[in-house]
């Protein structure tokens, strides 16, 4: 009896599951979603070679110190770094008077409330700041570039893919989709979600930074620095993890090992 009622309620809720599915297959072949010049023209990340790649990567400090300069004279502009101290550059190859210096001689001055007075003042930043908010009147928002590199998939390489991505919208998109036109004050690009974003191309020609190290600063290179310091804005302590996992796999394999020689050892009398 009882397994008759057990059957009987399996049955039931495959007949629902059954029938659920049946009305959306026969939903989605009898109207199949629009297609979207979204759908068919966003792309995704390219490939950029970092360091910072792989189960192994670690920083390179000079690629680290190079996307600073770009951070620094281009893209700090129009965003924010507010997770990233100033004593935070030493860990990419700074001495504490470098960074001291650096952080006097930021821009924008950090904010002093005087609780005597009321007022807000200004004074130079200390290493122990961290990067001021940045102030930005015009079209869109730029989104705070600390953490953007964990907030996208793919972070680093959809950021050097987005800097070097921008383009024409490709006539055979215009013909079929002529909705999709680049509104005004928009730029194209194909790596971005929408394909048309507020940001104009940041990084337009060559040598728009100059480099101390003497690097080539093309546009390539310049975007992929920025997109390695970001990187390592979001996660500082990737060569440590990464240092982790292979002393933990290190040890495994040498478990397993160990392992082996005491199963070994104990059955080697015992026919099995
Ligand atoms: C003139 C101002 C300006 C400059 C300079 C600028 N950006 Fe932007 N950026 C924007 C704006 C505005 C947005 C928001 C775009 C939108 O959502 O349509 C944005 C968005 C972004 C995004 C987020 C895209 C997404 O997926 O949401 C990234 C990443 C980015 N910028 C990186 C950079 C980098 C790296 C630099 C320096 C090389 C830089 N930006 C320089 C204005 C700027």
């Amino acid at each position: 009896m009882v397994r008759a009622i057990a059957i009987l309620i399996g049955a039931g809720f495959v007949a629902v599951l059954s029938w659920a599915l049946f009305w959306s297959v026969e939903g989605l072949i009898t109207e199949p979603p629009a297609a979207t010049a979204v759908a068919e023209f966003h792309l995704h990340p390219k490939e950029v070679a970092l360091a910072s790649n792989g189960l192994l990567g670690t920083y390179d400090n000079r690629q680290l110190q190079r996307g600073l300069q770009v951070y620094k004279e281009v893209c700090s502009n129009c965003h924010s770094l507010k997770h990233v101290a100033f004593r935070d550059l030493t860990q990419i190859g700074y001495s504490a008077a470098q960074v001291k210096k650096f952080a006097a001689d930021w821009g924008t001055k950090a904010k002093q409330f005087d609780p005597k007075s009321g007022d807000t003042t200004e004074r130079p930043n200390t290493p122990a700041d961290y990067f001021p908010t940045v102030y930005y009147p015009g079209q869109g928002n730029p989104p705070d570039l600390s953490l953007i590199t964990k907030a996208r998939h793919d972070g680093p390489a959809y950021v050097y893919s987005l800097l070097t991505g921008y383009g024409e919208p490709p006539a055979a998109m215009l013909k079929k989709y002529p909705d999709a036109k680049t509104p005004d004050g928009l730029y194209f690009n194909q790596y971005f979600a929408t394909l048309n974003l507020a940001m104009p191309p940041p990084l337009a020609q060559d040598g728009q930074v100059t480099y101390l190290d003497g690097t080539k600063p093309t546009v390539k290179q310049m975007s992929a620095d920025v997109s390695a310091f970001l990187a390592w804005a979001a996660e500082p302590n990737l060569p440590t993890r990464h240092g982790y996992g292979l002393a933990v796999l290190a040890f495994l394999a040498f478990f397993t090992l160990l392992t082996y020689g005491a199963y070994k050892n104990i059955w080697r009398d015992i026919k099995h």
